[in-house]
């Protein structure tokens, strides 16, 4: 079931996401979270960085697990979704650095790393909240459409939608991994409940099609009209 909430701003939408990650920690101290990296997220996270310093979240107990990495970065390249991670949020809250869990996107055998961290996931069980951005090509992690929806974390070809959605973040296009890991659908799956975040004229469309239209691999997002508990949190600007 996929409940619809629909605002003006991304501020309003980062509002509402942190609020609801902030009560889950409160309730459950030693929440798993599953983290999305992407513009989408940023201010959600600045929210949270906020809330813990005024005292009114503790990261103590926290798990994370995030979605995705670019095959060949590190965590000292600045594109690099760990160094994302630590800049926009592990850094600035109480979290242990040893309960923070992204693929390893420099290990030197990808494949491998990838088992590896479907058995950190399976280790670290079921997630409370999965927090989601969406592609505009309806991707969810770095589930490309048209491509098989693995169901484990595995390596995958960026699409060349992909590559130019994020292509703004480095260089070139050129000058961007052409490979990433992901969590696989079954992983994404795997959460209590997804919160999906989305802002701008630019997602609309692909939004629309996620969340009402027909569900096919071609639109990964649409698989998230299966699962029993989606909070979708839609601005328009
Ligand atoms: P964005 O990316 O937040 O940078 O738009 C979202 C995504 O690709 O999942």
């Amino acid at each position: 079931m996929t409940k619809i909430i629909h605002v003006k701003t991304r501020e309003e939408m980062s509002a509402i996401a942190a609020k609801m990650i902030k009560e889950q920690i409160n309730a459950k101290p030693d929440s798993v979270l599953g983290l999305a990296t992407g513009s989408t997220p940023e201010l959600t996270y600045a929210e949270l960085c906020s809330m813990c310093e005024r005292g009114e979240v503790d990261f103590s107990k926290v798990k994370t697990v995030n979605l995705d990495e670019y095959v060949g970065l590190d965590e000292t390249n600045d594109q690099s979704y760990r160094y994302y991670m630590n800049s926009h949020l592990f850094d600035k809250v109480n979290i242990k650095p040893e309960n923070t869990h992204l693929p390893c996107g420099t290990a030197d055998n990808a494949d491998a790393a990838c088992d590896e961290y479907s058995e950190l996931l399976e280790k670290i069980g079921t997630r409370d909240i999965q927090l989601l951005g969406i592609g505009k090509n309806g991707h969810i992690g770095f589930c490309e459409p048209d491509t098989e929806l693995e169901a484990r974390t595995s390596v995958v070809a960026l699409t060349d939608s992909t590559l130019k959605a994020n292509s703004r973040f480095f260089e070139s296009v050129d000058a961007m991994p052409k490979k990433a890991m992901t969590m696989g659908m079954a992983q994404i799956f795997d959460a209590k409940q997804i919160i999906l975040i989305a802002y701008g004229k630019e997602k609309v469309d692909i939004v629309t099609r996620a969340l009402t239209g027909k569900i096919t691999t071609n639109i990964p997002a649409s698989l998230l009209q299966l699962h029993m508990n989606v909070t979708a949190i839609i601005a328009d600007e």
